[in-house]
């Protein structure tokens, strides 16, 4: 999609615009109004109720030439928040694309608490979601008609325009990633990607390390989740260097499975297709990477993904094994499942070479995250209160909700194991993502670490399946407002 900032109200195929109950018309749509003999005025009077629309074709100034009208209510002022201007541009896109024109033009009214080149990002991102599609293997396509978006934005910039183009691309590419099948993509391909990624972006360099140097490492998590598949892991570092100096990253850990059968503790097999989704943590951090390069932002950011597949087979790692971790902590896998907690533990301790200011890991983790907080927000779990406060005020702000678990020291003995340092699971399914999280503590080193959950979050499951693009937006919030 091409998007443009549009100062005017006309020259367009389909012009929608947000009126507010209790307001009176802006300068700009009273002239819009007289221009089009009060054709505005009778169609604000056919609005009942917020959410409501009006539509009227064929106008007859045609000096203006506008395609047709589309008006939305958007309810009363002091009840116009982001939620509210997010349902209606949805609502607003799906107008818009039955009417098969070519352009579009938008007008909202601003909100209360943002800037006007705040709410011109907040609207592209929006609209640009809701316009994604994920990639295709239809021997069959309909091309859609829709080609430009004018956003009209009273005062917004240019610049906020291109920083917003930039992150709804890095929306995109996370939610393609995460899309694709795991046939399509495997450990080997998102290594492949991230080495093009690198390459179209500037100040980003990249470290691939294959099996030989994962095993010289010894990292006994990655290599265990990895050894029932014929596909080989890779562990994937991508340096993002936004300082003149090098020094005091911001790490990102993503959880890079590309496929979890569950391994020999295998899952049911409805709905097991979705596990394709299970590296989506990798895909946001990838994403972060080539927006905050784009941005050109102040930071050092490094991105670490350990990536595989979780298959059963003869060589899968079973239930009793006990492995060694990087860390050299012995782990006794009760269940295989629990596996992307054993291939990020072998991150976290791969982390602290780079002296780390954050280390935040994203993994679609625990299916018990989904029993707690649904599909609406992302469970976050932190050892350090500023950085988790940091972490749910861009949340907020970017209405890409988490929502914040504790890692009280009470659940640590859940953990005991008869002949190990610790297992990896417990069976009695109590607190199952505050446990996730508490595993993963045991690796944490000295340093300020939190972990997003995102099990609930990062795709829509079922016959609308399709990645999200959560927690992206989150995380940029949080990495645009790091010093
Ligand atoms: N990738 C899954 C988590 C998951 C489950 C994400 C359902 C989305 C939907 C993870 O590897 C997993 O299998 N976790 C187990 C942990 C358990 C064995 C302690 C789970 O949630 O059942
Ligand atoms: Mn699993
Ligand atoms: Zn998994």
């Amino acid at each position: 999609m091409i998007y443009h900032l549009s100062s005017q109200l006309a020259q367009t195929d389909c012009l929608v615009i947000g009126i507010l109950e209790d307001e009176s018309l802006t300068p700009e749509l009273s002239q819009l109004d007289k221009s089009l003999n009060g054709l505005l005025s009778r169609l604000i009077k056919k609005l009942q109720k917020p959410g409501q629309f009006c539509y009227q074709s064929d106008l007859e100034a045609s000096t203006l030439n506008i395609g047709a009208i589309i008006l939305i209510s958007c309810g009363k002022k002091d009840k116009y928040t982001a939620e509210v201007l997010e349902n209606h541009l949805k609502a607003s896109v799906k107008a818009v694309l039955a009417q098969n024109c070519a352009k579009a033009t938008l007008h909202f009214p601003l909100l209360s608490n943002i800037t006007p080149d705040q709410q011109l990002e907040f609207i592209l991102r929006v609209v640009d979601c809701s316009l994604y599609i994920q990639p295709q293997f239809k021997t069959t396509s309909n091309k859609q008609a829709l080609q430009e978006i004018f956003i009209h934005e009273a005062s917004a910039t240019p610049k906020a325009l291109c920083e917003a183009i930039i992150i709804a691309e890095a929306i995109q590419f996370t939610r393609n990633l995460a899309d694709l099948p795991a046939n399509h993509c495997t450990p080997s391909y998102l290594s492949k990607s991230c080495v093009e990624l690198a390459k179209s972006v500037p100040n980003v360099s990249y470290k691939i390390l294959h099996k030989e140097e994962i095993q010289t490492l010894g990292m006994g998590g990655l290599l265990a989740v990895s050894q029932g598949s014929v596909e080989p892991p890779c562990f994937i570092e991508l340096k993002y260097q936004g300082l003149e100096t090098k020094g005091d990253p911001i790490v990102l850990i993503g959880k890079g499975v590309t496929f979890d059968a569950g391994g020999i503790s295998i899952k049911p097999a409805a709905n097991i297709n979705e596990m394709k989704f299970d590296m989506a943590g990798a895909a946001t951090v990838l994403g972060a990477i080539f927006a905050c390069a784009k941005l050109k932002l102040p930071i050092n950011l490094i991105a670490l993904v350990p990536a595989t597949e979780n298959l059963t087979s003869g060589t899968a790692v079973k239930p009793g094994d006990v492995i060694t971790m990087m860390s050299k902590q012995t782990v006794e896998v009760l269940n295989t499942d629990a596996e992307g907690r054993l291939i990020l533990a072998d991150a976290l301790c791969y982390a602290e070479q780079f002296k780390p200011k954050y280390v935040i890991d994203i993994a679609t983790l625990t299916g018990a995250v989904i029993v707690a907080l649904g599909n609406v927000a992302s469970g976050i779990m932190a050892n350090d209160e500023a950085l988790a406060n940091a972490l749910l005020e861009a949340a907020q702000k970017s209405l890409d909700k988490a929502w914040r678990l504790p890692l009280f020291p009470e659940y640590r003995e859940k953990l005991d194991s008869p002949n190990a340092d610790l297992i990896n699971a417990n069976f009695d399914r109590s607190a199952g993502s505050i446990i996730g999280g508490i595993f993963l503590e045991r690796f944490v080193k000295d340093y300020r670490w939190a972990h997003i959950d995102i099990a609930g979050t990062a795709w829509i499951s079922g016959n609308n399946r399709v990645a999200t693009g959560r927690p992206l937006p989150l995380l940029l919030e949080f990495l645009r407002n790091a010093k």
